[in-house]
């Protein structure tokens, strides 16, 4: 079917009810909380900062859950999970955005600490964020394997890892950060395989360079960067067609390729004298 207005093919999948996402209070996924809210979904929105929550609570009342939790506290994702799940149903889209980034160095002890907080926000917070909404959300009607989803009545159960290109390969002075969205990428990958066929989708988006508080202390050249809003729009493309891996947007994703398939003695030469991420950023 095309839409008069557009000229584009109107999608047959409805417009998902409810979404939970992490790290809600800024950037990419204040973006994509302000997404769905437009289209009509409940979120959950889970972040540190409930100030900022409230904020978006404010402009969408009665459709934001605000949660302010730490993702490295499974305990506080599993009360909220189970108070959201009362009130507004299992979601039908579970996004693990939250995520921190700084440069680290090895032969820094006290960068030991920040390689800790990095790994425990960026993958076991993913893992926290997944654990306590996976068995409802499979014991929806699932879905055959490979079944297209255009004749689908709802939003199939998404569970959607933010990652980054940065997990493609190991960026120079972010050891910490590249190790956290490779492993991120992979668990994903894992998960998408464990649960082939059971209705509910995986999907790993891999951001380039997204205009946000994170990357607004970046002073080196950010090739093909998006405003979050834009990152947002296209992100939940991906994520309605259930795509299993994505770069946004799509000019990084050559990059990426391009990266991955240089072989070592090249990447590292081109590669050593990269711009570093600034180290000592407090990460609490
Ligand atoms: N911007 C980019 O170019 C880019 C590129 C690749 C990947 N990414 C990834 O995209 C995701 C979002 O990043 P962003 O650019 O939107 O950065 P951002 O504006 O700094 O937002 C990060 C969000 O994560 C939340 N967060 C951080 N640590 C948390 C914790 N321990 N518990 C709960 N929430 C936490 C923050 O909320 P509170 O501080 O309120 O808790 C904030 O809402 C991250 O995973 C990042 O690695 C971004």
């Amino acid at each position: 079917m095309k839409s008069a207005a557009s000229g584009f093919a109107e999608s047959r999948i409805p417009n998902p009810q409810s979404v939970v996402i992490t790290g809600a209070s800024s950037g990419i996924g204040l973006a994509l909380a302000r997404h769905y809210l437009e289209r009509g979904a409940t979120v959950a929105a889970c972040a540190r900062r409930a100030e900022l929550l409230q904020t978006l609570s404010a402009e969408f009342p009665d459709k934001v859950f605000c949660y302010a939790l730490d993702v490295r506290d499974a305990a506080a994702i599993r009360a909220a999970a189970s108070d959201f799940m009362a009130r507004a149903g299992v979601p039908d889209i579970v996004i693990a955005n939250a995520g921190v980034s700084c440069g680290t160095l090895t032969e820094y002890v006290e960068d030991e600490e920040v390689f800790q907080s990095v790994m425990d926000i960026n993958v076991l917070g993913i893992v926290k964020t997944f654990q306590p909404f996976l068995a409802a959300m499979r014991s929806k009607p699932p879905l055959p394997p490979g079944e297209d989803w255009g004749g689908e009545k709802r939003f199939a159960p998404t569970l959607v890892g933010i990652a980054s290109v940065a997990g493609l390969r190991g960026l120079p002075g972010s050891g910490a950060y590249s190790a956290s969205k490779a492993a991120a990428i992979s668990y994903m990958e894992s998960l998408r395989v464990e649960l082939y066929g059971s209705g509910v989708k995986v999907v790993t988006l891999c951001p380039g360079y997204i205009k946000t508080p994170m990357t607004d202390i970046n002073t080196y050249p950010m090739p093909f960067i998006l405003d979050a809003d834009m990152a947002a729009k296209r992100m939940a493309r991906v994520i309605e067609r259930g795509t299993s891996f994505a770069v946004v947007p799509w000019q990084m994703g050559l990059v990426g390729w391009v990266m991955q398939h240089l072989p070592n003695w090249l990447y590292d030469r081109l590669f050593a004298n990269a711009p570093h991420k600034s180290r000592n950023v407090k990460l609490d």
